[in-house]
């Protein structure tokens, strides 16, 4: 069995990565509706990414016999003042993210749990790709944010579609592969 405390804290990341699937898609929609499709597929799948993120944790909670929590989520925020202020407020999720997995593996170790720090060593790497992509996607923005378009070609060039399976990815619950 995980360690109660991991169990406890591995359920509140499950509404971390919940809610982050909610922003991704508000921020997503946010860009569709501005007419620009290829920062909103980008923002779509990072949503999508998101969902299986809590669905591996709760995978994993599953296979360890421990109680699973689905939880609520607070609304995240849909209004925007400009081109740059979604990509901000991404790579400040990633980074807030970032610490509470660090801190999960840092829990389960302290409890002797090691199969549990062993199960987050996954997203430790994720962490480290998901906040370069949206450091680059930042600095990008930034410095075109009078030309929209050339953000737009940009991420047609440099994020064209899925990076391809994973096969060190843990199992998200529910999902065929
Ligand atoms: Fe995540
Ligand atoms: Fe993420």
């Amino acid at each position: 069995m995980p360690d109660d405390t991991f169990v406890t804290r591995l359920n509140e990341q499950i509404g971390n990565e919940f809610a982050a699937h909610q922003q991704y898609v508000a921020i997503a929609v946010h860009y569709d509706a501005e007419t620009l499709p290829q920062l909103a597929r980008f923002f779509y799948r990072q949503a999508l990414e998101e969902r299986d993120h809590a669905m591996m944790m709760v995978q994993y909670l599953i296979d360890a016999d421990a109680d699973v929590v689905i939880p609520g989520v607070s609304a995240p925020q849909t209004a925007f003042g400009d081109i740059v202020e979604p990509v901000a407020l991404a790579l400040a999720q990633e980074k807030r993210v970032t610490e509470q997995i660090n801190g999960l593996a840092a829990a389960a170790r302290d409890a002797g749990d090691y199969t549990s720090e062993q199960f987050m060593q996954w997203f430790i790497k994720e962490q480290v790709e998901e906040v370069a992509t949206m450091s680059d996607l930042l600095r990008v923005v930034e410095r075109s944010k009078d030309d929209p378009m050339e953000i737009e070609n940009f991420m047609a060039r440099e994020h064209p579609g899925d990076e391809g399976e994973d096969p060190t990815a843990p199992h998200p619950a529910g999902s065929s592969a």
